[in-house]
């Protein structure tokens, strides 16, 4: 992570108290259309954990990745139920976190509000080591129970972004959904379904997309 926006989340993971940071998940609702109980999913740029804790809630098998030592203080500190359950990696390249604990892959990966921190030239390694995450497909998949890859990107008004940096200083690029879902492609991935949420564009400037993808059965 760049310096810029390795500070900004260090000063953000120092600011973060129990009521400061809405407890709701937008991520859950998600998952669990996407996803069959009991999943076991991998979080990519967990944050303060809040979505790995609202999977573990939610009968997923979660965990969760995040590059951030303070980030990862503070969402042990508030989601004590996730020690064990959160180690420190940051994309593009993830290595095989939790191997010893699913050495066959994770159902499905989580990349929720991270990639808008990667330069456009690391999108194809981060996409791979993702998708090097999930398990392979078994013969008893179907389309729906294949693994997944969801993504939630934001696309910030360009009047927003200075020298690519928001106001907050963090490195911040809009990623084109179609390039990403062509680099899947060759990864043998399939794009399923893409929801908009326009609601933020028009308080906040950000547009935000969740994108599912399917390993083709
Ligand atoms: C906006 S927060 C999103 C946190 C969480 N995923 C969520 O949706 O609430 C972005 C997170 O991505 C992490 N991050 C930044 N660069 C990253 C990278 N190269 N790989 C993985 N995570 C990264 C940051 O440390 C921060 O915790």
């Amino acid at each position: 992570m760049d310096t810029g926006t390795a500070d900004y989340y260090r000063r953000y993971a120092q600011s973060l108290t129990d009521s400061s940071e809405s407890s709701r998940s937008a991520m859950l609702p998600h998952i669990e259309r996407a996803l069959s109980p009991g999943a076991s999913v991998l979080d990519v740029g967990a944050g303060s954990g809040r979505d790995v804790a609202a999977m573990l809630r939610g009968g997923f098998d979660a965990f969760g990745v995040e590059p951030s030592a303070d980030m990862l203080a503070t969402a042990l500190h508030f989601h004590p139920a996730l020690e064990g359950r959160l180690e420190q990696a940051m994309l593009p390249g993830l290595g095989r976190p939790f191997s010893e604990r699913l050495p066959g892959g994770f159902d499905a990966v989580v990349c929720s509000a991270v990639l808008m921190h990667l330069e456009p030239a690391e999108i194809p390694q981060a996409l791979e080591a993702m998708v090097e995450q999930l398990r392979a497909v078994m013969s008893d998949d179907v389309e729906a129970t294949s693994p997944a890859l969801l993504i939630s990107l934001p696309f910030l008004d360009p009047c927003r972004l200075i020298a690519q940096r928001d106001e907050d200083g963090r490195r911040f690029h809009n990623h084109d959904a179609d390039q990403l879902r062509d680099h899947l492609a060759t990864f043998g991935l399939s794009l399923e379904r893409s929801i908009d949420s326009d609601a933020a564009f028009v308080t906040a400037g950000t547009l935000w997309k969740t994108i599912v993808f399917r390993r083709r059965p």
